[in-house]
């Protein structure tokens, strides 16, 4: 099938580079000329497991291309994924901005039926509004298209992003009832073929229900992990251990393990900016969002848990230190940096005077770009940050190790050089790595998220 996929960011080069993989005719647009340069030189712009190989197969294949071209976008697809970014607006709500020029692109180039899906993550309403930027441009051009807008929220995970896309739990279709919104239906149908032939997997519904799902989901996410920073902080308090307790409960199959991790909260592209946008739709039909107000308001008290861990022990000055900081990226096995924590721990430890010495498996050059933004009025704390080679180079001359991503490469640590690398023997982990009782037994100090039962001091 023909699809033309608008927007070359994490979702779309994704969904893009899967369904050229299943052979489809791929044509991916971006309004970014330097991403699309990357892109035709054989180049990949994010960091993403597998995804690299796939680009390259396809592209050799002739079944995966990339361009700027608007109007060819346009002419490619009968199916055109609207993938773009919504970005939170000022007052938390999606910015919706992309997503209507995507829309309103289709409407001034189409000339057969088109089956327009919202992949971004939207606000419910929303396909009435695409709809609408598209009829208005077609009547602009005096021209009566048919076409149908369907919502296909994306639930795949950066970092596991190919694995996600090739084998989904579920795909969420939402379309209308009317002649084109059958057709579009029966169309989505026959593309997300391959991926019900074990068995059905894709739920279809209305459209606001999809739109909503998306929501719902990552809300229900990010409570849980709200939830449970809130519950290590009183762990740390009464001296109980966050981690017994999270395998306490995660062994009950109504709770399920997944998701209850304690520690530094959680960043990224999505809960952040989808828990805002959903509590500020709630306060358009004036039904406050309590529970999510919370879950905001407790995962931004959590970025600083770490930093309040390290002030506790070395004091408000930190003048005369150095810290060792490992893992940038907003969580393992991305180079995505947005609403990291690290950014937070680094921007309070800089602020308290401190020097810091990062180091990221693969977010090195991202992290560069986004920290230079973060200080770019103050030039005096870019001295004061250091981008290491390697874990190891962050070590000599620092105080004390923080830890703010869970990567593999952090597991399993050589800690005898940890230790003797280290002016004190003294770890800060945002992520609960270690096991206590293993730190205590290496004559390490460690202060871990909800687990102050076991601290040695
Ligand atoms: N990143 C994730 O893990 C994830 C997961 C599920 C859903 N989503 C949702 O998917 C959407 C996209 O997210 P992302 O992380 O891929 O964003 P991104 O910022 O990585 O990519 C968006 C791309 O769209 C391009 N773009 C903007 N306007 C355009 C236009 N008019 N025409 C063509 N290209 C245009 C931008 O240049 C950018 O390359 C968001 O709504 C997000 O919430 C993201």
């Amino acid at each position: 099938m023909k699809v033309t996929i608008i927007g070359t960011g994490y979702v779309g080069l994704v969904t893009g580079a899967c369904l050229a993989e299943l052979g489809n005719d791929v044509f991916c647009l971006d309004v970014d000329p330097r991403k699309i340069e990357i892109l035709n030189s054989g180049g990949v712009p994010i960091h993403e497991p597998g995804l690299q190989e796939i680009i390259a197969r396809n592209r050799e294949a002739g079944r995966l291309q990339f361009s700027t071209d608007i109007p060819a976008s346009v002419a490619h697809g009968e199916v055109q994924f609207i993938a773009v970014g919504t970005p939170p607006d000022e007052d938390g709500s999606a910015d919706l901005q992309y997503v209507v020029a995507a829309a309103r692109n289709i409407g001034r180039y189409a000339t057969d039926f088109k089956v327009v899906v919202d992949k971004s993550t939207v606000p419910v309403g929303t396909a009435d509004r695409v709809s609408a930027a598209i009829t208005e441009e077609l009547k602009a051009r005096k021209l009566d298209v048919e076409f149908s807008v369907v919502s296909n929220p994306e639930f795949l995970k950066e970092g596991a992003a190919v694995e996600d896309f090739m084998r989904p739990d579920r795909i969420v279709l939402g379309s209308d009832e009317d002649d084109a919104g059958l057709r579009a239906k029966a169309t989505m149908k026959r593309l997300y073929a391959p991926f019900n032939r074990n068995h059905e997997r894709t739920l279809y519904m209305d459209v606001h229900s999809a739109e909503f799902t998306k929501y719902a989901a990552n809300a229900m996410l990010a409570t849980r992990i709200s939830f449970m920073n809130e519950l290590a902080n009183l762990a740390d308090r009464v001296g109980a251990d966050i981690e017994q307790v999270r395998q306490g409960i995660g062994s009950d199959p109504r709770i399920g393990y997944h998701f209850l991790y304690a520690g530094c909260g959680y960043g990224g592209s999505c809960f952040p900016k989808d828990v805002q946008a959903l509590v500020r739709t709630a306060s358009d039909y004036g039904l406050p969002l309590r529970i999510l107000n919370a879950v905001e308001e407790v995962n931004d008290h959590q970025k600083e848990v770490l930093i309040g861990k390290v002030v506790a022990r070395l004091g408000e000055d930190l003048s005369d230190r150095t810290f060792a900081l490992w893992g940038l990226a907003f969580k393992p096995n991305t180079d995505d940096m947005r609403e990291a924590p690290s950014r937070r721990v680094i921007a309070e430890l800089i602020a308290r005077g401190a020097r810091v010495k990062v180091y990221d498996p693969v977010a090195m050059d991202e992290a560069r770009r986004v920290i230079a933004l973060d200080f770019a009025d103050r030039p005096d704390a870019h001295a004061r940050i250091t981008f290491c080679a390697t874990q190891n180079d962050t070590l000599a001359g620092a105080d004390a190790l923080v830890i703010v991503t869970e990567w593999k490469a952090f597991r399993s640590p050589n800690f005898e050089r940890v230790k003797t690398e280290l002016k004190l023997p003294l770890i800060f982990d945002g992520r609960n790595l270690y096991e206590p009782e293993a730190m205590r037994e290496l004559g390490i100090e460690y202060h871990a998220i909800g687990r102050a039962l076991h601290v040695t001091v």
